[in-house]
């Protein structure tokens, strides 16, 4: 950042002498930036030094690893692993991770180990590492601060309603487990715990991961920490104050709202972690919001998140379809399908619709912004159905060859659980469909499109 605002100075002294005395506020706001940036600091360092006593803690762990392994080569002549690092799914971070948001100690320390590396090499921070920083301040502002209340009833809120009605008759002695992949910095997961249910979030960047855990473990009042998240947002402010502002986060303190045990966080791959066997039924509900579009191959979260389902349980989902990898090498997989055509897979993959309507929800928004995206979210319901697709390719084809036919001889949706899907953006006022604009898409220049996408995530993918 240090470099933007010298920027902003460099201009200033490119200008006249007297255009420099129309302005000659802008020195002080480059110094009250400089101020901002330095508290957004302290806010990162505190986090990081929270996690520094796993870093030692997992040295000493991996030493005494290595030393058993040695020991156990020695006596048994074989083979073992390269070293207590190297990579099974587990030591990923598991699903078994942590207790109240807990982050497991080898994916912290790993964190903090890159996170010295970078500040040891603070001059050369890339601009992909900063972009991320960014996007965590953003992302502080929409899960935990009093500005992002309107985000969080547009999402969360209906999410955590639609949950409660899927589960009113529960009766069961433990709570429903419902699994929140894609869980950013964990909002919604504290919201699902406070609701009764056991829930499970799973990320895979280390920058929300922290952060999360930070604030979920490590907060003791509300507005403990102060951060400045759009000083580095040059365009659209309204003033210079709006764009300086400090936001106070957590707006509540997170362990006043979840109960013990009830919140655990998984590190990791969504697809690795919960395509394994044993994860098999294990949940009774998957709640997905502003997630499935981060799949390389949308038909695989599909799979895995049916899988994991256990018979008859509930797949919530919210959110747009900004395809994350769709500006990505041409070596980097992308599936881009329309929502017609997801909502179908996902019907051929085993689930029936329940419910889904378009609602307004944005994401990480400026809310003084005179730029403004607002999506047109889908948001449904599905249920997990005992439709199983056949495992051999021929028998497949032969399958959905005969659903074809069928649905040809009835003009009717693949199958009889089917429930109509109706296009809320076709009701009557509206324009015609070639008319019609997605909000995003309005008056947008090829790098406002740039920008939304980083602000939505990382085509790198933030790990
Ligand atoms: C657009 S954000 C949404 C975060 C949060 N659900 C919300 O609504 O604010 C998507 C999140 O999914 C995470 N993510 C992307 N791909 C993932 C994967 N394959 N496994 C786990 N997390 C992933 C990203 O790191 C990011 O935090």
């Amino acid at each position: 950042m240090e470099h933007e605002i010298r920027r902003w100075e460099h201009n200033y002294r490119a200008l006249s002498a007297r255009h420099r005395a129309l302005l000659a506020h802008l020195p002080a706001k480059a110094a009250a930036a400089r101020r901002a940036v330095q508290q957004n600091q302290m806010f990162i360092k505190a986090l990081l030094m929270e996690f520094a006593g796993l870093d030692e803690e997992d040295e000493q762990q991996q030493q005494q690893q290595q030393q058993q392994q040695q020991q156990q080569q020695q006596q048994q002549g074989g083979c073992v692993g390269a070293g207590a690092a190297g990579g099974s799914s587990d030591e990923e971070g598991g699903a078994a991770g942590g207790g109240s948001g807990g982050v497991p100690g080898d994916l912290a320390a790993g964190a903090l180990r890159s996170a010295n590396q970078m500040e040891a090499e603070q001059q050369q921070c890339g601009p992909a590492d900063a972009e991320k920083v960014r996007y965590v301040l953003k992302n502080l502002v929409r899960d935990w601060s009093a500005e992002g209340a309107l985000e969080r009833q547009q999402c969360y809120a209906r999410l955590v309603a639609a949950l409660k009605q899927c589960f009113q008759g529960w009766s069961q002695p433990q709570p429903p487990r419902v699994l929140l992949p894609g869980a950013g910095l964990g909002r919604l997961c504290a919201e699902v715990a406070a609701a009764g249910f056991e829930a499970q979030g799973n990320e895979f960047s280390y920058f929300m991961l922290l952060t999360a855990s930070f604030l979920l473990n490590s907060t003791s009042c509300s507005e403990q920490w102060t951060v400045h998240p759009w000083v580095h947002m040059t365009c659209n402010n309204v003033t210079n104050e709006d764009q300086l502002r400090a936001v106070g986060v957590p707006d509540v303190v997170p362990s006043s709202l979840v109960p013990p045990g009830m919140l655990s966080m998984c590190a990791g791959d969504f697809v690795e972690v919960y395509s394994r066997p044993d994860m098999a039924g294990s949940f009774d509900a998957v709640v997905t919001c502003f997630f499935i579009d981060t799949a390389h191959n949308i038909l695989e979260y599909l799979e895995v998140i049916h899988k994991v389902l256990r018979a008859g349980g509930f797949w919530l989902h919210m959110g747009p379809l900004l395809w994350h990898w769709a500006d990505g090498s041409p070596d980097e997989l992308s599936v881009e399908l329309s929502l017609a055509d997801v909502q179908q897979a996902a019907l051929l993959t085993g689930f029936r619709l329940l419910s889904q309507e378009f609602v307004d929800a944005a994401y990480i928004a400026n809310v003084r912004s005179m730029y403004k995206t607002v999506y047109q979210a889908a948001f449904w319901t599905m249920q997990k159905t005992e439709q199983q697709l056949p495992q051999d390719l021929n028998e497949l084809v032969q399958m959905l060859a005969l659903q074809r036919q069928q649905q040809q001889q009835q003009q009717q949706p693949p199958s009889p659980q089917t429930v109509p899907l109706t296009d809320p953006r076709r009701a009557e006022n509206q324009q015609p469909e070639q008319q019609q604009q997605r909000p995003e898409q309005q008056q947008q220049r090829p790098e406002q499109q740039q920008q939304q996408k980083q602000q939505q995530g990382q085509p790198d993918g933030l790990q």
